[in-house]
């Protein structure tokens, strides 16, 4: 199969390399502004004017121009496969519409789990078995950063500037540490999982940009263990549930074994019980490696990574209830029956909080950026 190759930053650059030694993939053209050879134009139409080329990758990253050019190519009758988790959440429900009408495949597994065949995987098992919950460690870079202040106890700015150095950070790392990174791959786990194209603003998010030493001290001392989690459920009725929070686990959960910037993503199906799966959700390689093999399942005849019909769906988070850690500035007024009487810890009121709804818990945090607040699970 002949590709063409939109962008050659770190990601093409793996998937160009990859390919190189691949006899049933050619990357015939590359779209790159900044570098020159043969096989390398600065202009789409050369492209998407090749009768032989018959799948586009997009490794460009963005929305713009990559939504134009996503549009364009699968116009064309090209099949489409991207990394680009920002440009999905965005525009999946549309491009998979104009895929299905052009009759061309639209996938993007490296989108959510980077290296991970995770949405490969779920694409399968939600074919033969209900999914009924799923979510997991999603982000690298913030894994990474709560590993570092936990384990070495290293200055959350320092442990920062480490994971960019490392090129595990987004070019604006504010999406990794608030949690939109984790955000918009739910929204595609949920779309392929459940059916349903959630919208950024129905799944709370709070990121760890807050947290400090004393929470890992607190967390420690309970003989828990920080995280960034990301979590879906799906009641028997269809509502959805979606929101990203740090959460405190037990120890001895699955979660407090996944160190550095490695993920773990999971889900549950009525059958199958708890699926999870643990690699490199990020980096050159293995997300080249990812968009590799989307690229050859489409020539085994894979098309989308959604149902047919695939919903605008409405979460319903009201009613999800969790029991969390909370520090607030001292002195902060909380409603009633969320807690008793704080423990004061210098500027800081510090809570175990009665179940709060989740909704409530981040739209009464949403204008406190200081405080922190995680989601407590001992078992
Ligand atoms: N910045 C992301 C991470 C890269 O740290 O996981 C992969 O999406």
């Amino acid at each position: 199969m002949k590709i063409g190759l939109l962008g050659m930053g770190t990601i093409g650059s793996g998937v160009y390399e990859i390919a190189q030694g691949l006899s049933d993939v050619e990357v015939k053209w590359v779209l790159e502004k900044r570098f020159q050879a043969d096989y390398i134009t600065d202009d789409i139409s050369v492209i998407l004017s090749d009768p032989e080329i018959e799948l586009v990758v997009e490794t460009m990253g963005g929305l713009h121009p990559a939504y134009e050019f996503a549009s364009q190519v699968l116009d064309s009758g090209r099949h489409f496969v991207t990394a680009n988790k920002l440009l999905v959440s965005a525009y999946g429900p549309e491009l998979t519409a104009l895929a299905k009408q052009r009759g061309v495949a639209f996938l993007y597994g490296a989108a959510c789990g980077g290296g991970i065949a995770y949405l490969a995987n779920l694409t399968i098992a939600r074919g033969v078995d209900r999914i009924t919950a799923l979510g997991g460690i999603l982000n690298g870079t913030t894994n990474y950063i709560l590993d570092a202040m936990q384990s070495k106890n290293s200055a959350y700015a320092d442990v920062l500037a480490e994971a960019q150095r490392l090129g595990y950070a987004e070019r604006d790392p504010s999406s990794d540490v608030d949690g939109l990174d984790t955000q918009r791959k739910l929204i595609l786990a949920c779309a392929v999982g459940f059916d349903v194209w959630l919208k950024p603003e129905d799944i709370p998010t709070r990121g760890i940009a807050s947290v400090l030493p004393v929470d890992a001290a607190w967390a420690k001392a309970q003989g828990l263990v920080i995280r960034l989690c990301a979590r879906a459920e799906r009641s028997a009725d269809g509502a959805v549930r979606a929101y990203v929070e740090p959460t405190l686990v037990s120890k001895t959960a699955p979660e407090a074994a996944i160190l550095s910037n490695v993920n773990y993503a999971w889900y549950e199906g009525e059958r199958y019980g708890l699926m999870s799966y643990i690699g490199q959700g990020a980096g050159k390689d293995p997300t080249a490696a990812n968009v590799l093999r989307d690229v050859r399942s489409v020539d085994a005849g894979h098309r989308y990574m959604t149902r047919e019909v695939c919903a605008a769906g409405t979460p319903d988070n009201a009613g999800a209830m969790e029991r969390y850690y909370l520090r607030v500035p001292a002195g902060t007024e909380l409603p009633a029956g969320w807690a008793g009487r704080p423990d004061h810890s210098g500027a800081w009121d510090v809570y175990e909080t009665n179940p709060v709804s989740v909704s409530e818990m981040h739209e009464r945090m949403a204008n406190i950026r200081s405080a922190f607040f995680a989601g407590i699970r001992r078992t």
